[in-house]
């Protein structure tokens, strides 16, 4: 059908024209009067992530005037740091990772070289320290909190090196028309593990990827270039780091993205509402059935 066939079959309807101009944004803040079933779907959808790609840019624009513009890619730590990060590491950590970061057998792996991103992905999640040996380390709420995290990582660092947590107030979400990208990339490198909707999946032996509803932008990004358990490490040869953060601003799109078709009922997939309808209108029907058959 043509724009000129729709406008038809709406005046026939009695509506006015539903393009007035040629564009979609056109439409929007005029709420739809009535049903329109011909492409109201459509145009609402498309409409709809207009104005989230709109807020997404607002809201990232927003964020890199408020944020603190620190462009430097790496943590200046001072010594004080780093001296109260040793503390920190000895009262809590030693015992498992051992006096020189070496490890201790049969309790944690050496620290050396995981750096201060591994640390900060580690202690921010609640992963670390871990509760008892063998446990599964599930991500809960944080022991310490972002200086204290800040702190021990500066400790393990100046020991043993490695990848580096981003200085505090570094933007490391893209916003806009990159948000695209990094959908791409999330499809292409997290989604066969994590999930298309980022909702978390079973991996084999017994191990998840957790969903990241509730990963901060530092967490997923330090996530990435650490690669914790069974994640593998994205060096910045195979994932730039603008595209992380192409990746980082998509993951943002899809927690705060509305389901288009309706109630998502936990996005199990795209039939979840047509068994809530089977399942509820079947069960309706039976107890019509019942309540005539017992009527009469
Ligand atoms: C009860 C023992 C235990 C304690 C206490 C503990 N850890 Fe661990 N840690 C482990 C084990 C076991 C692993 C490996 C498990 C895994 O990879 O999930 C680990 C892994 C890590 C890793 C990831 C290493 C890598 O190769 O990526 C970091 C970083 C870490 N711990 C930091 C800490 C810090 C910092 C503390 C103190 C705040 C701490 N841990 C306390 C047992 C412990
Ligand atoms: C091979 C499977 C696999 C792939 C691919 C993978 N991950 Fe993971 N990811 C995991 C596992 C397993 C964990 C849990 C690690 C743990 O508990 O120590 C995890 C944890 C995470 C977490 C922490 C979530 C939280 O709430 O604590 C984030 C964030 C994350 N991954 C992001 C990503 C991104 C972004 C990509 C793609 C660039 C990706 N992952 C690719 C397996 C994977």
């Amino acid at each position: 059908m043509t724009d000129e066939e729709y406008v038809d079959v709406d005046r026939e309807l009695g509506f006015e024209p539903a393009v007035s101009d040629n564009t979609v944004f056109g439409n929007i803040g005029r709420a739809p009067k009535t049903p329109r079933k011909h492409r109201g779907g459509l145009r609402r959808r498309v409409a709809s992530f207009a104005v989230l790609v709109g807020a997404l840019t607002t809201v990232g624009g927003g964020y890199a005037l408020l944020a603190p513009s620190s462009g430097a890619d790496d943590t200046a730590s001072s010594s004080a740091d780093v001296a109260k990060g040793r503390q920190l590491f000895e009262t809590s950590c030693i015992t498992c990772h051992g006096a020189n970061l070496q490890g201790v057998t049969g309790r944690g792996p050496t620290l050396v070289g995981v750096g201060s991103a591994a640390v900060y992905f580690q202690v921010s999640t609640g992963r670390m320290p871990a509760p008892s040996q063998g446990a599964v380390n599930l991500r809960k709420d944080p022991e310490f909190n972002e200086a204290e995290t800040l702190q021990l990582g500066a400790y393990v660092q100046s020991i043993g090196g490695g990848p580096q947590v981003p200085a505090p107030g570094t933007d490391l979400r893209a916003s806009g028309a990159a948000v695209a990208n990094g959908g791409e990339l999330f499809r292409l490198n997290c989604a066969s593990c994590h999930g298309a909707t980022a909702h978390g999946a079973p991996l084999s032996a017994g191990k998840i990827a957790p969903a990241l509803d509730k990963a901060t932008d530092a967490q997923i990004y330090t996530a990435m270039i650490t690669g914790p358990e069974n994640m593998p490490v994205f060096s910045n040869n195979q994932i730039t780091p603008e595209q992380k953060r192409e990746i980082i601003g998509y993951v943002d799109y899809l927690r705060a993205s509305k389901d288009p078709g309706g109630a998502g009922i936990g996005r199990l997939g795209p039939v979840s509402e047509g068994i809530v309808i089977w399942t509820v209108g079947i069960g309706a029907l039976m107890v019509t059935i019942l309540w005539i058959g017992a009527k009469s």
